[in-house]
């Protein structure tokens, strides 16, 4: 069904203020993931108010969990998961729904979850995870849209040394988690060292596990017979917060963002300064401030990180189509993340797209008008246009934001923004 949602957004100048960040969306979905593993009650704190955290947590109930919220508190009871299947319905509602399907390997010997489907941004394999999973001594089958991963009867996962060969988040997160419970000592090299790839490895030590080399390249594993239940407080999120960042420079605003670790953002800081900001960081907080009139051009690309993240793209493209002079974006990671070029063309943007790169020339001004979010940060970069754009950007397909923005509209008016949804008639 087509949703009669729209967000409705004034150029309305400045942003001012603070604002908080929530907790990451995507550490908080494999850490989620990972209670799987555990044989006592988890208790999650910081967790966003996100649709991709309803869809998860909906899996873990029908595997058989007891999943309970209170605020941004949500505790997952494992002890009652029997199931090994992860069914198509849900998964195939979001694409990090693969990531029960190391953990339930690693506890139960078996698993079925449904292949993810295609995705708007690129193919998006997973090849990775399940080359992983192999190397661990699992054995693994696609048959009728389901991946089908056993380890002989009796048997447990065994440790081993494995490269990837592609650097992939969920990809590591998979089997990392896959690893914890295997007999043994596992070696993973060229792993993502993307902070929530941590975030998952610390919640998982915090459990029992025994993970070395957190934070690097190349996580060893020595695998334990069970993990404990306990809390884990979720990072912050990165992505969020660098949207709320270039929202304070595009706006030539001045904003602080509450609980970051700023370390996370040295990619997009540095980028920011580029553009000609200011960005004062203190120990939890960082501050964006531009005192220029007109943003300067950039070169980006993305890149693993600590490199630029292809989750702040879009929102860059849409700071480049208001500054000065000629930038360019050169996207590595996913074949098709420029969607949202069409439509910020639509709203006056000079873009142009040849295959992996996108030239942008600078306009003076944006101007309001309707258009679709393509993906979840391409909606990011429609509001953001929004907030510079002369007259109402009135945005669809809100499904896209949902899943990864919590509490956007509110943090936004916050800060001064004219925002609002309304359900068209
Ligand atoms: C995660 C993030 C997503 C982010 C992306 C890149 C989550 C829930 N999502 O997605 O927001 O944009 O990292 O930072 O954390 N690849 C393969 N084979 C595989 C897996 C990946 O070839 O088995 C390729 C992909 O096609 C892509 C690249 O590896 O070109 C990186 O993708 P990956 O890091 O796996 O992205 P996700 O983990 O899906």
């Amino acid at each position: 069904m087509v949703s009669k949602e729209r967000l409705l957004v004034e150029g309305n100048g400045a942003l001012k203020g603070s604002v908080r960040a929530s907790g990451a969306k995507n550490a908080v979905l494999p850490i989620l993931a990972a209670t799987i593993l555990a044989s006592e009650p988890v208790t999650l704190k910081n967790v966003p108010k996100l649709q991709d955290v309803i869809v998860l947590s909906k899996i873990l109930e029908d595997l058989g969990a007891k999943v309970t919220t209170e605020g941004d508190r949500v505790t997952v009871d494992p002890s009652g998961i029997h199931k090994t299947r992860a069914n198509h319905d849900l998964v195939s509602q979001m694409r990090a729904s693969i990531l029960v399907l190391g953990p339930i390997l690693a506890k139960f010997g078996e698993a079925e979850v449904s292949l993810p489907g295609g995705c708007n941004i690129g193919s998006r394999p997973v090849d990775q995870h399940l080359l992983g999973m192999e190397a661990l001594g699992a054995d693994i089958k696609i048959e009728n849209g389901y991946v089908h991963a056993t380890v002989g009867k009796g048997q447990k996962l065994q440790g081993n040394h494995h490269a990837f060969d592609v650097v992939t988040v969920t990809g590591a997160e998979n089997v990392l988690m896959a690893a914890v419970l295997a007999s043994g000592v596992t070696i993973l090299d060229n792993c993502a060292k993307e902070p929530e790839v941590s975030d998952l490895a610390l919640m998982l030590n915090q459990l029992g596990a025994k993970i070395e080399g957190i934070g690097t390249d190349r996580l060893t594993i020595t695998g334990v017979d069970k993990l404990s239940g306990g809390e884990y407080s979720v990072m912050p999120d990165r992505i969020e917060i660098g949207t709320y960042m270039v929202a304070g420079a595009m706006t030539f605003g001045d904003i602080v963002i509450e609980d970051c670790v700023p370390e996370h953002l040295e990619a997009v800081s540095y980028s920011l300064r580029q553009a000609g900001c200011h960005v004062d960081v203190t120990d939890r907080e960082i501050r964006v401030y531009p005192d220029l009139a007109k943003l300067k051009a950039l070169r980006i690309k993305t890149a693993p990180y600590p490199l630029f993240a292809t989750d702040m793209q879009a929102q860059f493209m849409a700071m480049a189509a208001i500054s000065e002079g000629s930038s360019t974006i050169m996207e590595t990671i996913f074949e098709n993340r420029f969607m949202h070029a069409n439509e910020l063309v639509r709203m006056g943007a000079d873009i142009k797209i040849d295959n992996r790169i996108a030239f942008i020339e600078g306009v003076p001004k944006l101007s309001g008008a309707s258009v679709t979010a393509t993906d979840l940060r391409a909606s990011a970069a429609l509001i953001l246009a929004g907030l510079v754009a002369d007259g109402t950007t009135t945005i669809g397909a809100l499904h896209h934001l949902d899943r990864g923005y919590d509490s956007i509209e509110e943090k936004l008016t916050n800060l001064g923004a004219k925002i609002k949804r309304i359900t068209l008639a």
